[in-house]
């Protein structure tokens, strides 16, 4: 993986950026997808402002649903301005889905697209503001693959010992950014780490846990 190196002049702020620096100017994408379009508001500074990322919208259409009629814990690491949270909250309307995200301005977007769509099974929060003892039945993610791949790994290992050990994960990762490396790391890190398939020039992943990870109470 080589990343390209990150400034707020490449565009790239939006992936360290805690508060963007680059003034607001709000706008709208829409989200198709077959159950219906979002309507959301994007801004600069967060990431994938014009449009709804190629490979966000690979893993929306793609990847594997839990079951409908269950109170599930479902987490969104990297949430942006919220088109997988948000398309999660609105078809698993039982599931609390947990939205994560560094980015103030991404979060507070978020926050507020979840509210024009009357989503109310949504919680916005910053990475720190989770509970550490709070245990997840799914996370499905666009990870911020140009943070670097220390950074990248330390944030994977993070969020996916909070899998419950029936959980999975499903990452979109694009190819060129070196989604069969990161996927020969999981397994190295000992999780089960499926390609379950590739379109677009993105990898869809499934990632299990790791067995030997404690269930949580
Ligand atoms: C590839 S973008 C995906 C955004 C959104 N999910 C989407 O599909 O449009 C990755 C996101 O991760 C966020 N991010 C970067 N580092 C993070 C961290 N340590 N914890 C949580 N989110 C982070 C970035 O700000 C960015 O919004």
């Amino acid at each position: 993986m080589s990343p390209a190196e990150p400034s707020a002049a490449s565009g790239a702020e939006h992936y360290f950026a805690g508060e963007p620096a680059t003034p607001s100017r709000r706008r709208e994408v829409v989200l198709h997808l077959p159950e219906g379009q979002l309507v959301l508001t994007t801004d600069r500074g967060v990431f994938s402002a014009g449009e709804v990322d190629v490979g966000t919208r690979y893993l929306l259409l793609d990847a594997p649903m839990p079951v409908l009629d269950q109170p599930l814990t479902i987490a969104d690491i990297g949430c942006g301005y919220g088109p997988i949270a948000l398309t999660l909250a609105r078809r698993l309307p039982l599931a609390r889905v947990i939205a994560v995200e560094v980015n103030r301005r991404a979060r507070e977007l978020c926050q507020s697209n979840a509210d024009r769509a009357g989503l109310t099974n949504v919680e916005v929060v910053a990475p720190d503001e989770v509970d550490p003892h709070e245990r997840f039945d799914a996370i499905y993610s666009n990870p911020p693959i140009r943070i670097g791949k220390v950074a990248l790994h330390a944030l994977l290992s993070e969020w996916l010992q909070r899998l419950h050990p029936s959980g999975f994960a499903v990452l979109v990762v694009q190819k060129h950014l070196g989604s069969d490396s990161l996927q020969a790391w999981l397994e190295g890190q000992g999780h089960r780490t499926v390609r379950l398939g590739s379109r677009l020039g993105f990898r869809l992943l499934e990632v299990r846990p790791h067995p030997t990870e404690e269930a949580f109470p």
